[in-house]
């Protein structure tokens, strides 16, 4: 088990948390894996479509938003880059600096399936060489925060890459994995927050593209029902939401949307999530920001629907 510390959390009766994540770096350049089937694919589609629903300018502005932002906690869920090439990590990390100096390690980040795009990405190590505080342990795909005295912050690693779709897999290594950590976690009667880069469950309960799910999700819902995080927080799913699953009833799912895309679509557009989570574990205030043209934030209450009888 890993667990860090975070200096720098008030001893206050809540946290103000803010989550972030899909800010999809770009750049359009080859690498020397050009051939592999989904850098092909992923170029043409970035050439054509990609580039322009996920402006660089956007991302800019968008970080700088969140640097601006007053939170006790941050929190970033995955796909910092588009296809894991060296330059778009640079780009990511060069954006990243204003949050390391506001937040230092009260700044948590891990990784998506764009950020572990091709095997030779995955084996030269860019996101750890570029983001060396996120990097795990060899062979570790979770870790703890502990963030204040009652509340930890629990991220793991399910991305890895796939020839030519973009799932994830929850295996049976890093089930048990989860499993050990979140025990650990939890222990003394400290709230949890749980962070990967996938959902697991899906407005109205209508299950997730084959090419583009969580593989073994349902083995994520058990191990959150058995552990009852509070919050299970991710992205990948370009839409921000809150809803509760019937399998995880006292765990709120919330995905945090893009923060590089742009759409005509408020909870699809360019923004994060904030929320205070109390030491009691209560989650309040939840709110949904999303960048306008011009750069003024809309900010917009989400209604939490109550814990599920269960
Ligand atoms: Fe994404
Ligand atoms: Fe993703």
């Amino acid at each position: 088990m890993q667990v860090r510390f975070l200096p720098g959390i008030p001893a206050c009766v809540f946290m103000r948390i803010l989550h972030f994540g899909d800010i999809h770096f770009w750049r359009l350049q080859l690498d020397r894996d050009f051939y592999y089937p989904k850098r092909i694919l992923g170029t043409a589609n970035l050439a054509l479509r990609r580039r322009h629903r996920f402006p660089p300018r956007l991302a800019w502005d968008v970080m700088a938003g969140i640097a601006a932002e007053e939170a006790d906690l941050v929190l970033f869920s995955g796909d910092m880059t588009t296809m894991s090439l060296e330059g778009e990590f640079r780009d990511a990390a060069r954006a990243f600096v204003p949050l390391y100096e506001k937040w230092g390690e009260r700044l948590v980040v891990i990784a998506g399936n764009h950020d572990r795009y091709s095997p030779r990405s995955v084996r030269l190590q860019y996101f750890e060489k570029h983001f060396p505080r996120a990097a795990l342990p060899e062979g570790r795909r979770v870790f703890s925060r502990q963030a204040g005295e009652h509340v930890s912050v629990v991220g793991f690693d399910a991305s890895r890459p796939f020839m030519v779709r973009s799932n994830g897999l929850l295996d049976e290594n890093l089930e048990r994995e989860l499993n050990s950590e979140l025990e650990a976690a939890g222990g003394c009667g400290r709230k949890v927050l749980l962070m990967g880069h996938f959902p697991y469950s899906y407005p109205g309960g209508s299950p997730g593209k084959w090419h583009h799910r969580l593989l073994r999700e349902e083995v994520l819902a058990r191990v959150i029902a058995r552990h009852q995080p509070v919050a299970y927080l991710h992205g990948h799913k370009h839409v921000r939401w809150c809803l509760r699953d019937t399998r995880t009833p006292r765990t709120l799912c919330l995905n945090c949307g893009p923060a590089g895309m742009s759409s005509s679509s408020p909870d699809s557009h360019a923004g994060w999530l904030t929320f205070n989570l109390s030491e009691d574990g209560s989650l309040t205030g939840l709110e949904k920001v999303s960048m306008a043209p011009g750069g003024d934030l809309l900010r917009e209450a989400l209604r939490i629907p109550p814990a599920l009888p269960g």
